[in-house]
């Protein structure tokens, strides 16, 4: 069947022409049918999100404001101040009036691609990375320098050295802890080097972090933006996974000389976060509930992910390997050459009714045909340890 593009000759833009669809939204419409274990997501659980508490919170903003919580108002105050001091409480030496807030962390990413990144000019992205960097840099049709990645530690920081001073990439984006997808963190010291690299080649580097909060195991590391000297680290923090990805909200951390231009940019995409969302936001995390919630959810998330671990280790040991994650919400696997994963997924979804994401939908210039994101928050232990046992029969059945 012919595509409308087909029958009215429309001219795109080169972002109009060069984005792709989120292979990821494809394949998550599948994985949805009622009994497919789904260990293709990236989200908390919905029975584990405080949906009765944020109602309370909702309702009393309303009550109190009336017509007023559901008007256009510049940002919320209360809620920057009490962001620049959980920031400030990570290290981060920024004033309150840094903070921007943001519809999440995609709209900061959209918003920096877009005050940095020319068509045809460098990036730097991690060779494996979300899916939604590689839309506002591959995206955005710009020369893009990979930075490969290890999977115990992240992004290599010699590789970064060598792509700063070779290419001066107008913008980099690394994803510091518990990693989509490979669920890895970033040691302290290549936090270090690269605030300081940023600042020595003068490339921006945005600091894409929705997941620090979601940590079971372990000491929590302070973000690059805390080694910062030079105001070239970009940090973008939201509540889709601290507290609900529904709400779309999220903030960055832009130099201060920066926000007049930044706020002029977001104005341009939306004018402004909702009103009512930040002001129950605030209700909620300034009555001290986002403590309680976040030790519940990564309590119930570690029980998750073990149940994952030792699924794995049952089931694929002795053909396998995988990262060990101390938060967050996936795990990568890497299987035997012969296996393509991308070839695998209908199989599985078919036969065995597992699903996943195959680990090329998250490589930058392709290869990886035998590796997975593996997601452990948005089932219960049985569930997953139920859906790994399908997913090696289907495995097993391949080889
Ligand atoms: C690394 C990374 N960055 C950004 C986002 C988008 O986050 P938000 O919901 O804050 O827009 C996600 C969501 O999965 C992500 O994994």
């Amino acid at each position: 069947m012919a595509t409308i593009e087909h029958i009215i000759p429309y001219r795109f833009s080169s972002e109009g022409q060069h984005l792709k669809r989120s292979v990821m939204r494809e394949l998550l419409k599948r994985a949805s049918e009622p009994d497919v274990i789904s260990l293709a997501g990236g989200l908390p659980d919905s029975d584990l999100l405080p949906t009765a508490a944020y109602q309370a919170c909702l309702n009393e903003v309303i009550a109190h404001e009336g017509g007023r919580a559901l008007q256009y108002r510049p940002q919320y105050e209360p809620l920057r101040a009490w962001i620049g001091g959980w920031m400030r409480g990570r290290g981060v030496d920024c004033d309150d009036d840094q903070v921007m807030i943001t519809n999440g962390n995609q709209q900061g990413l959209t918003i920096l691609s877009k005050l940095f990144l020319e068509p045809g000019e460098p990036a730097a992205i991690e060779a494996i990375t979300f899916t939604g960097v590689q839309q506002v840099t591959v995206g955005r049709d710009a020369h893009i320098h990979p930075i490969p990645v290890d999977l115990t530690t992240g992004a290599d920081t010699d590789a970064i050295e060598r792509i700063f001073a070779q290419y001066q990439p107008r913008l980099a984006v690394i994803i510091p802890d518990f990693h989509n997808p490979l669920g890895v963190s970033l040691t302290d010291e290549k936090r270090r080097l690269i605030a300081a690299m940023a600042g020595e080649y003068g490339v921006p580097v945005v600091e894409d972090d929705p997941y620090s909060a979601l940590r079971f195991y372990g000491e929590a590391l302070p973000p690059i933006r805390a080694y910062d000297r030079s105001d070239y680290v970009f940090y973008l923090g939201s509540f889709s996974k601290m507290l609900a990805p529904g709400l779309r909200l999220g903030w960055m951390i832009a130099p201060r000389e920066l926000v007049s231009r930044i706020t002029t940019i977001r104005e341009s995409i939306d004018l402004e976060s909702s009103a009512l969302t930040q002001r129950a936001v605030y209700q909620f995390v300034s009555n001290g509930q986002l403590e309680p919630h976040l030790a519940q959810m990564n309590a119930e998330n570690r029980v998750r992910c073990e149940a994952m671990l030792s699924a794995l280790d049952q089931h694929l040991g002795s053909i396998a390997h995988w990262t060990k994650p101390d938060g967050g919400l996936f795990v990568w696997l890497t299987l035997p050459e012969a296996i393509n994963t991308w070839d695998l997924l209908p199989r599985a979804i078919d036969e065995q009714r597992v699903a996943y994401i195959p680990g090329s939908a998250f490589s930058v210039s392709g290869g990886h045909h035998n590796t997975m994101r593996l997601n452990f928050s948005n089932g219960k232990p049985d569930l997953i340890v139920r859906g790994v046992a399908r997913l090696a029969d289907v495995i097993r059945a391949a080889l």
